[in-house]
Order: C-alpha cells, then sequence, then structure tokens
C-alpha cells in the first residue's frame, strides 16, 4: 500500500470564468480549496462581463495562491507540479490563469500540466468520492456548457455523447430569473423559490425529447421561451405571476430532460455509475430526481458537494495530479489557453516537445 506522503502534492488554478480558484491536493486527498469570485461585479450586466473578469482574475491571483498555500499547510517548494485549466473557457480570462500558473511552475523549477475544464469538473468527485470508476457517465451542467460526457480515462480518453444545441442549463435559470426579477445568478434562488412551489402546476415544454430527437442532446431555448410568454401573458392580462409554481414547474421541466437522458446514456453504453458535475448540481431537485431514477436503473450516483461542484481550483489539482500519478508529460513552456478546447483534449501537452529545462531552473529557485 502507497504512504499518502508519496502521493503528488499538486496545485490547481482555474480562471476560465469568473471565478479565480487555487486548490491544492495530494492525491485524492483536498488540502485546500481557495476561490475569489467576481460574481457581483457582473450581477449588474445580468451575466459575465468577460474583460471585468480578467481585471479581477489579475487582482486575485497572486492573494488567492497565498491563501491556499496557507490553508493547506504546504510550501510551495514542495510542490510536484502546477496544473491550469488551458480550456475551454474566456480566452482573456483563461490567459491569466495560464500566464501566473507558467511564472510559478517556472519560478519554482515545478512541471506545469495544462488540463481540461470540463475534465476536471469530472475528475473533482475523486476528492469526494475516491477513485473515479472507468468507465464513468458524466452530466455537467452549468452556465456555460451541458454536456453528457463518457469517460473511461479521465487523463486521457473522454468522449462527447451530446451537448446542448442552444443554451446552456444554467444560463436558462438565468434567464427565467431575470424574467421573473430575481437577480443573478438565478439557479439558487429559483431552487428556493421552487420548494415551495408545485412543479406541476404549468406543463412547460421538454426539449428534444421527441421519438425522432437526438437521444443524448439538450435544448432549453424553447423551453425559455415558452416560460417568458406565460410569464408575459399573466402580466398582460393584469395578474400576479405565481413566482413559486413557476419557479418549481420551469426547474422540473430542465431537471426531467438532464436526468432522463443521462440515465438512458447509461443504458446504451451499458455504464454503471453517474456522476453529476458544474454549477447547476447544486440544483436540489436535479440531485433528488437524479437519485430516484438513477437507484430504479441500478446506476451508482456521485455527484460532489456544492462547493466542488462550481468552478474551483480544486478540480484542476485533481486532475493535475491524476496526470502527475499516471505518468503523463508535462506541458511545454508555450503551453497556451485555448478558448475552444474540445473535451477529447483532457491533457493539454503544448507543442515543444522537452521540457528537461525545467530541472535546469530548479537548481536556482527562484522563488523564495
Ligand atoms: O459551474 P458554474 O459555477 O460556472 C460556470 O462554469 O458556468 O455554474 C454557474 C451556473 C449559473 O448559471 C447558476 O445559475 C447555476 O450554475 N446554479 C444553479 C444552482 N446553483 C448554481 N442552477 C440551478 N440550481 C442551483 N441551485
Ligand atoms: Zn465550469
Amino acid at each position: 500500500m502507497t504512504d499518502v506522503r508519496d502521493e503528488p502534492l499538486v496545485l490547481g488554478i482555474e480562471t476560465s470564468c469568473d471565478e479565480t480558484g487555487v486548490g491544492i491536493v495530494r492525491g485524492t486527498t483536498l488540502l485546500a480549496d481557495a476561490v475569489a469570485s467576481s460574481v457581483d461585479e457582473h450581477a449588474r450586466f445580468g451575466g459575465v462581463v468577460p474583460e471585468v473578469a480578467s481585471r479581477a482574475h489579475l487582482e486575485a491571483m497572486v492573494p488567492t495562491i497565498d491563501r491556499a498555500l496557507k490553508e493547506a499547510g504546504v510550501s510551495a517548494r514542495d510542490l510536484d507540479g502546477i496544473a491550469v485549466t488551458a480550456g475551454p473557457g474566456l480566452a482573456g480570462a483563461l490567459l491569466v490563469g495560464v500566464s501566473a500558473a507558467k511564472a510559478y511552475a517556472y519560478a519554482l523549477g515545478k512541471p506545469l500540466y495544462g488540463v481540461n475544464h470540463l475534465a476536471s469538473h469530472i475528475c473533482v468527485d475523486q476528492l469526494e468520492h475516491g477513485a473515479l470508476p472507468e468507465p464513468t457517465m458524466a452530466l455537467l451542467v452549468s452556465g456555460g456548457h451541458s454536456s453528457l460526457l463518457l469517460s473511461t480515462d479521465i487523463t486521457s480518453d473522454v468522449r462527447p455523447l451530446g451537448a446542448t444545441i442552444d443554451d446552456a442549463a444554467g444560463e436558462a435559470f438565468d434567464k427565467i430569473a431575470r424574467v421573473l426579477n430575481l437577480g443573478f445568478p438565478g439557479g439558487p434562488v429559483i431552487d428556493r423559490y421552487a420548494r415551495e412551489g408545485d412543479p406541476e402546476a404549468i406543463a412547460f415544454p421538454r426539449g428534444l425529447t421527441g421519438p425522432r430527437d437526438p437521444a443524448y442532446d439538450f435544448s432549453f431555448s424553447g423551453l425559455k421561451t415558452s416560460v417568458a410568454r406565460w410569464i408575459e401573458a399573466k402580466r398582460a392580462a393584469g395578474e400576479e405571476v405565481p413566482v413559486r409554481d413557476v419557479s418549481a414547474s420551469f426547474q422540473e421541466a430542465v431537471v426531467d430532460v438532464l436526468t432522463r437522458k443521462a440515465v438512458r446514456a447509461c443504458k446504451d453504453e451499458g455504464v454503471d455509475h453517474l456522476m453529476i458535475g458544474g454549477g447547476v448540481a447544486a440544483n436540489s431537485r436535479l440531485r433528488a430526481l437524479a437519485q430516484e431514477r438513477c437507484e430504479t436503473a441500478g446506476i451508482r450516483l456521485r455527484v460532489p458537494r456544492p462547493k466542488l461542484c462550481t468552478d474551483n481550483g480544486a478540480m484542476v489539482a485533481a486532475l493535475g495530479a491524476e496526470m502527475v500519478a499516471r505518468g503523463r508529460p508535462a506541458s511545454s513552456w508555450d503551453l497556451s489557453a485555448d478558448s475552444s478546447l474540445p473535451v477529447t483534449d483532457p491533457h493539454v501537452p503544448g507543442t515543444e516537445h522537452s521540457h528537461d529545462h525545467v530541472h535546469e531552473v530548479s537548481k536556482e529557485n527562484l522563488y523564495s
């Protein structure tokens, strides 16, 4: 049995959207998860403003790294590697993280690992429930993505089965919350109102669930329009909008489709583990319905706690540690941010071949 101290100690940096996340893990053990969010700065715009996010990352980066190191009680010199989200995400925001990771890795003489944001959302569950079974089906639902992915090796083989053809699931929550004047982000507040509403009060449409529709793709724009029209009609008639019932019925339409398609994918592919990640995985009804449907289908459900579902640095560190543990090559210094990095590339090596110069740098440690 391996001593836990032999497991790789990795720091992970995540800046793909509006969270500056820095996490530190040892193997599959979480040591620190520091997050600085610029969400309040975007609230008045009703969505994330890329330039505002980039500037906020720049300001938060060094203090967040220091906070994570302190929280973990480790020295930067003891790290076995530095992992960073290379994509997908907002180009300018990613660039801040990649540049910081390169600077720290170079100065400390540590290997650099560029990793995929979506694969990190899956890998983070190792910090909560231990080693990820292979294969695992993953339903990733957030403000930026809604995908069904089949992972047979989280460091090298993640296959996309389906994705949204229009809005992401979280985006639909945010837009409906805006129509209901509930503020941004919309998911948590709709979740709260829905608990007191009737999910069957209004029959909203389930997108792409017809017999000829693609089995694993999602669509939320028709649902969004239907809910907005329903609300407008109530207002035009001078009637009060039943916020709780609208929230519950809208939420039910989203989570019904998500869980139905995820369970179907597991059955079709013969996979008996489903993980759900991304910000929308924090949704209480999604968790409950997924649990119910997985139990009926004999599928083991794994959902990390909400703080690990939203964007964070721990997930990047978790995937980085897995890269080190499986002997994946470090990335070269020309690693670049790729805003549309496909999920089929969990590991981003860069284009130069040699990473040997890391060892030369380590002799004269530039970071004290
Ligand atoms: O993963 P995340 O923090 O950032 C992105 O990568 O997008 O996800 C944020 C999204 C937002 O759209 C937010 O409204 C949604 O996740 N969200 C929720 C809940 N908590 C956050 N959606 C539904 N129910 C929730 N409880
Ligand atoms: Zn994300």
